[in-house]
């Protein structure tokens, strides 16, 4: 079927993989350069048949830059949808990788612009270039960021596929287990991840989906999450988000405009260790069930000590506002804590963890229901960090350990990955510091 006449007036030939990498632009080490040079102009969009510009319809959601020192995605606020997926590679050798991280930097760099994947116009008898879902739709703010899985410096049979395993940046510890697990096996780790979000979720979805397409025999799709926030529509209501347990989740998370601190807890820097890592960041990434059947009927008073805060205003319970610093040794009238030291907020604040600061980036899920007909919902729980060994590892081992909330919540997928540094501009492409 074609979509509103707008794929018309191209060769009449099945779409090869071939054909799509072609109309990509991509050759190869020029790849970057041409999907957004030359594709169209800055004032073209994925508009709609006609391909003329129209005004941006989302103005809260402007095009966020795809070029720059850092990927975007991690600093950036977070946007109202995302479409996570985690891939394994099928190809090997050092100059394979490099191709497909060209190809789908191309990729990339043209969508975040709102343009389509290759020529918006195809022929009746060919295969469409792009899938289409997103045509009438602008960029919508979307990010896309890619990781390296351990697994691809050494799989799991311990071969060196790529000819980076000297490479390996000590900061990117495998996760282990922890006390109270429940991973499903079939969403555990990944080569590649890509980290799509946007403020329309067909233009999330589109981003991975075409990934994949580029990719084609080169990638097999392991795991995919989707996630969302409250709306962006809603972006004139600037308290902190809820997540699905009701409470402001975010308010004392890293300021990303804080770049000392950025830089302390977040960056990866050329002294860690791995300079090709340089600018970069690490991402670890939970998907945690939330018991929400056994959480909605405690009272209020119960939901409050298991964070630490309330639940109203998310001011701690040693009181002030939401964000006031919480005093950990204030006592009630009967001598216990105001502040349950086994809370959540309590376990995890950097005042009782050696100061381990991560900046945490998630969204909440809800997905069918299970096989035994109970609601699968929770938070996709995205963290970025300098180091997953000094900071989320310690971190989640000491939250499994003594957390309230571990009684309504279960880690239902795990996975971590060294998020390199942004794309410099046209001509570079994703992960070039590593393959050259
Ligand atoms: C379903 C899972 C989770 C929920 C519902 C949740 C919710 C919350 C809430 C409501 C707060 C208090 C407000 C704030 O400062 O943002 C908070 C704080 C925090 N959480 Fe979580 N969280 C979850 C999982 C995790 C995990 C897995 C980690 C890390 C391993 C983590 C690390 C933190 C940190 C570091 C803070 C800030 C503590 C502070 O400095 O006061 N959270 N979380």
């Amino acid at each position: 079927m074609q979509i509103k006449g707008s794929l018309s007036e191209v060769p009449n030939t099945r779409l090869s993989r071939r054909s799509l990498l072609a109309a990509l632009g991509v050759t190869g080490a020029a790849a970057a350069a041409t999907a957004v040079a030359s594709t169209a102009s800055a004032g073209e969009r994925r508009h709609g048949h006609d391909d003329r510009p129209r005004p941006d319809f989302s103005p809260g959601s402007p095009t966020r830059a795809f070029f720059g020192p850092h990927q975007s995605g991690i600093a950036d606020a977070p946007q109202s949808h995302l479409a996570f997926a985690s891939f394994n590679l099928t190809v090997e050798g050092r100059a394979a990788l490099r191709t497909l991280l060209q190809d789908w930097t191309a990729a990339a760099s043209a969508m975040t612009s709102g343009l389509p994947i290759g020529r918006a116009t195809t022929g009746a008898d060919a295969v469409p270039t792009d899938t289409g879902e997103a045509l009438d739709l602008p960029a919508a703010a979307l990010t896309i960021t890619v990781g390296f899985g351990p697994t691809l410096f050494r799989d799991a049979r311990g071969r060196d596929r790529y000819g980076i395993a000297a490479q390996h940046p000590s900061a990117l510890a495998a996760i282990p287990a922890f006390t109270g697990d429940a991973l499903d096996p079939r969403r555990v780790g990944g080569d590649l991840c890509i980290q799509a979000c946007a403020d329309d979720p067909q233009v999330a979805q589109h981003a991975v989906r075409s990934l994949q397409r580029v990719a084609g025999e080169r990638a097999s799709l392991q795991w995919t999450q989707l996630g969302f926030n409250r709306s962006a529509v809603l972006s004139s209501v600037t308290t902190t988000p809820r997540n699905l347990f009701g409470f402001r989740d975010g308010t004392n998370n890293i300021s990303t405009q804080d770049n000392a601190l950025m830089d302390q807890h977040v960056w990866a820097q050329a002294a860690d260790g791995a300079p090709w890592m340089a600018g970069g960041s690490y991402l670890t990434v939970r998907r945690i069930r939330m018991l929400t059947t056994t959480w909605d009927e405690e009272p209020l008073a119960e939901q409050e000590r298991v964070f630490g805060r309330r639940k109203g205003d998310g001011a701690p319970l040693s009181g002030g506002s939401e964000f006031t610093t919480p005093n950990f040794h204030a006592t009630g009238t009967d001598g216990k804590p105001l502040i349950d030291p086994d809370s959540h907020m309590a376990a995890a604040s950097p005042a009782n963890n050696g100061g381990i600061r991560i900046l945490r980036r998630a969204f909440s899920y809800a997905d069918p229901l299970d096989a035994k007909g109970v609601p699968d919902m929770g938070l996709f729980f995205m963290a970025y960090q300098r180091d997953i060994g000094r900071q989320f590892i310690p971190l989640q081992r000491r939250l499994a350990a003594i957390d309230l909330m571990n009684e309504y919540v279960q880690h239902t997928a795990s996975a971590s990955f060294a998020v390199p540094a942004g794309v410099r501009g046209p001509g570079d492409y994703w992960g070039s510091a590593l393959l050259g």
